[in-house]
């Protein structure tokens, strides 16, 4: 027999399941998995956009915090903290109106220029490749460098790629030792071009794709640093793009990226507020979320007709919710709070790429400090760690682990005549044989109780810590930078063979078994 519940706050959302009390299902299964979760699924983005670079992470000399050069340290030690494994600079839009020879040499003597796509301020280009290559450094993880396909010339990527990675002499690798640094930085991912369907020139299918072999032919591979490329995916469900770019390029890349943003009302007119939400509204929002499952299905089945050896990767290089910006703030420069519903987004959405990991190989969140879905936000020189960033410091336990496959019979949550699954998962085994379950209970008010039956796998107890909070709106901010906090979960327990947990309402829950 079927029976729902109905739910206090509007009596609008429901979880309803065939048990009588919200309950889950589910099955991890070890022994034969071969796959992998790329850390690279942990990476992130930062772009010439508002004050993610200038303001984030490049900040005004005279700023009273820990910095080396203008890069500021306490930024540095966060992102060291989650193990970001890459970051993707310096576009997004910007990258196809960035010239890369006016970012280096002797910083006042830069050239000036208007960043067109966000707010039309200008750049000084003190932050470019020498500043982004340090702070990368600084972050241990590797660089990810979008060339200029838009306005740029196939000479000009040809001669950074150049001035990036060839040890021999030249006149342009003379240039880079003139300007402090003597041995190749060896970049690797290399993105060629971004959005070429939009802000990155309007291109159609077909002639991105060739225009694609044109650059990607001159991007060298110098010794030691075999260039990874990565074309210029579609956006959202643009199969067409996905199914153009595969059958004329192919395995020539190593990646194709794919681009999808969650906005809460579905409308880019008015996305709705970052901190003022209806139940409603939430329930779109985590509807308009799974729909990455959706795209990412659909797309890997097209690439699988002309790569069923899975050798192309699917590279999710921006994705996140995208609110209406904070009121009074620069609409350009795309500022939004960050609440425990964008936590619920990420973990979510880190889930599907986990559970996609034999063709997605690699993901940015847009984009990490101060814009869009923030990691980290700054106001001078206070400094918070979002909702979002501690999902990645909990899933962090996944990356570089063997996938370990799943089954899950999941309530649904309802919304009218709508429905979603209330509860998402994914699971790993580490190379200690520690055994990570990343749990997501969607629902806002009741907490659902899951039965896991582990098959094939040795554990003997259960820990876990969790991320909630009262309210799916509640935020920190720089008076209550920690309101939202990871804490110790005590809901799990081993019963028989079984694992059992009860997942509180809205929340992000991972579980570490030994
Ligand atoms: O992340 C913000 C913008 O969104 C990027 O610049 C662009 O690629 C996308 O449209």
């Amino acid at each position: 027999m079927k029976r729902t519940f109905s739910l206090i706050v509007l009596g609008t959302l429901l979880v309803s399941n065939s048990y009588g009390q919200a309950k889950a299902d589910l099955t991890v299964t070890g022994g034969d998995s071969k796959l992998t979760i790329s850390r690279n699924i942990y990476g992130q983005f930062s772009e010439h956009l508002g004050r993610c670079i200038y303001g984030g992470f490049w900040v005004d000399p005279k700023l009273p915090v820990a910095k080396q050069n203008r890069i500021r340290l306490d930024i540095v030690e966060a992102l060291k903290k989650i193990h970001i494994p890459n970051l993707r600079w310096p576009g997004g839009c910007f990258a196809d109106e960035y010239h890369w020879r006016d970012g280096i040499g002797p910083s006042a003597q830069r050239p000036k220029m208007v960043n067109t796509n966000w707010g039309g301020v200008t750049e000084d280009n003190s932050f470019g490749t020498h500043e982004f290559l340090e702070l990368c450094s600084l972050l241990k993880c590797e660089p990810y460098i979008t060339g200029n396909v838009g306005s740029g010339t196939v000479d000009e990527m040809s001669k950074w790629v150049e001035y990036l990675n060839f040890d021999g002499e030249s006149p342009t690798t003379a240039l880079r030792k003139q300007n402090g640094h003597p041995a190749p930085f060896k970049v690797s991912f290399w993105g060629v071009g971004n959005e070429s369907w939009g802000c990155g020139g309007n291109m159609t299918a077909e002639y991105y794709s060739d225009q694609f072999k044109r650059y990607a032919s001159f991007a060298k591979n110098y010794p030691g640093t075999p260039l990874k490329k990565i074309a210029t995916g579609p956006s959202d469900g643009d199969y067409h793009w996905m199914e153009t770019c595969m059958k004329n390029i192919g395995t020539r890349m190593w990646g194709i990226s794919l681009h999808n943003y969650t906005i809460p009302t579905g409308s880019w007119s008015k996305k709705g507020s970052a901190t003022s939400f209806t139940n409603a509204e939430y329930f779109n929002t985590m509807k308009n979320c799974l729909r990455m499952d959706e795209y990412v299905t659909k797309h890997s089945a097209i690439m699988d007709k002309y790569d069923p050896e899975k050798k192309v990767a699917l590279v999710v290089d921006e994705w996140g919710i995208w609110t209406d910006v904070e009121p009074g703030t620069n609409p350009g420069f795309l500022y939004q709070q960050n609440s425990l519903r964008d936590a619920l987004v990420a973990a979510t959405t880190l889930n599907i790429f986990n559970n996609h990991c034999d063709r997605v190989k690699m993901a940015n969140l847009a984009q990490t400090v101060n814009v869009l879905q923030a990691l980290i936000l700054t106001d001078n020189e206070k400094m918070l760690l979002t909702p979002t960033y501690h999902v990645f410091d909990l899933y962090k336990v996944h990356q570089d682990a063997t996938y370990l496959p799943i089954e899950l019979k999941s309530p649904d949550l309802e919304n009218g005549s709508d429905k979603i699954p209330a509860i998402n998962v994914s699971a790993s085994i580490d190379s200690n044989k520690v055994i990570h379950i990343s749990l997501v209970n969607l629902d806002p008010e009741k907490k659902i109780s899951i039965r896991t039956g582990l098959k094939g796998l040795n554990w003997s107890g259960v820990t876990g810590q969790i991320l909630t909070s009262e309210k799916l709106t509640d935020v920190n901010t720089f008076q209550k930078p920690n309101k939202l906090k990871i804490e110790t979960f005590t809901g799990a327990s081993k019963q028989g063979d079984q694992l059992v947990a009860d997942l509180p309402a809205h929340s992000v829950v991972v579980l570490t078994l030994k």
